[in-house]
């Protein structure tokens, strides 16, 4: 059997999720970790029983040892490290956004060209049982032609604040943060096809709601309620070159009277809601049916997510698999938001190749 070995850059909240998917992974050896944090690249070593922990995730990329990284640093150094990684000679799972600006994604993009690494992101949503269930039901046809699609992830009090809030390090708001797993799950779920157009708008009426403090909210580690440059809410209509459309909000501040999650994808065979939780409909013999797969969990979940993700990363690493979130997938979602910011600021629609 071979061993995967593996280095982790950045120790924050999600290279929690990365490393409890790694340490329970039989073909996984934990070697290091690395944060500008030693301290804490220390503590999560330990808690994980990786032997090395570094300051300089460069110290880690040049650990001959080591086969594949996982990339869990804020947005801004994303490309930096994932380019950094590919030509030390690792393979790449990094978070989303794959990078801040389009500009990065496509080095990255032309980096992995120019290697045989792999270079996968991490749509961890993707990797969930659930959506492969339905994702296997539409490449077997049983939608039809997929033409429609509704993205939404609506939080009313949920700016995390910190580096979040800080659009130079974030590159964005909740558009970049969580409007782009409901986006990319219906992308992905309508066969990646190739966006022509974007019409998108974005807002800031209310801020980080720093001031409502009756509400339980996710609290980055620097949180700080007067800081805060990312936009409130952002919503677009996305078309398609086979005809298809999109469309997508999300917030992290709105006066919506419950947070909500919604994935839904309409073909002419059948329809499909996802999120938040898988059901399928379809007509047969004149009647309108709804067909309800069996499975463990009609929910995503976080835990479960993660394994299936680090799963298909060692396994395409390792030559033995494909990975099914691909360095060029992250790059074709970043065109995306960065075409609804452009669309956002000139109030225009934006035309794409
Ligand atoms: N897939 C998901 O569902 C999901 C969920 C949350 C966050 N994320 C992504 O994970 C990434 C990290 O988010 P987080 O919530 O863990 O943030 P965090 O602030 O909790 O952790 C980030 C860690 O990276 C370190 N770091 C930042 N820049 C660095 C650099 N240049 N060099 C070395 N260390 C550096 C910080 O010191 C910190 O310990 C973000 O890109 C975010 O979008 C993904």
């Amino acid at each position: 059997m071979t061993t995967f070995r593996v280095g982790v850059i950045g120790a924050g909240s999600i290279a929690q999720s990365h490393l409890s998917a790694y340490a329970e992974n039989a073909d996984v050896e934990l070697i290091a970790v690395a944060d500008m944090n030693l301290e804490r690249a220390r503590a999560v070593a330990d808690q994980y029983g990786a032997p090395r922990a570094y300051a300089d995730p460069h110290e880690l990329l040049a650990d001959p040892e080591i086969d594949g990284v996982s990339i869990c640093t804020w947005n801004n150094s994303h490309a930096n490290w994932a380019i950094a990684a590919v030509k030390a000679g690792k393979h790449v799972l990094v978070e989303k956004p794959i990078a801040r600006t389009l500009a990065e994604a496509e080095e990255i993009q032309r980096t992995v060209e120019a290697s045989d690494r792999v270079v996968q992101v991490g749509f961890v949503r993707r990797h969930s049982p659930n959506c492969q269930v339905l994702k296997s039901f539409i490449d077997a046809g049983e939608l039809g032609e997929v033409y429609y699609a509704k993205a939404s992830c609506l939080r009313r009090v949920g700016n995390p604040g910190g580096w979040f809030a800080d659009k130079e390090i974030s590159g964005g708001g909740p558009l970049l943060d969580i409007g782009i797993h409901v986006l990319d799950l219906c992308w992905y779920l309508m066969g990646s096809p190739k966006v022509v157009s974007v019409s998108g708008n974005t807002y800031d009426k209310l801020g980080s709601r720093g001031n409502v403090t009756t509400m339980p909210r996710y609290k980055a580690a620097d949180y700080d309620p007067s800081k805060n440059t990312v936009e409130d809410l952002a919503n677009a209509v996305i078309r398609f070159e086979n005809g298809a459309s999109l469309l997508l909000d999300c917030s992290y501040s709105l006066h919506a009277t419950k947070d909500s999650i919604e994935v839904s994808v309409y073909g002419e065979q059948g329809g499909a809601e996802l999120e938040p939780a898988l059901h399928i409909a379809t007509e047969m013999h004149d009647s309108v049916v709804n067909i309800e797969p069996q499975i463990a969990s009609r929910t995503f979940e976080f835990g479960v997510g993660f394994a299936h993700e680090i799963q298909n990363f060692v396994d395409t690493s390792l030559g033995r698999a494909e990975s099914i979130a691909p360095a060029w997938h992250g790059v074709e979602i970043v065109r995306i938001l960065e075409a609804i910011y452009e669309s956002a600021s000139t109030g225009r629609e934006v035309e794409l190749g």
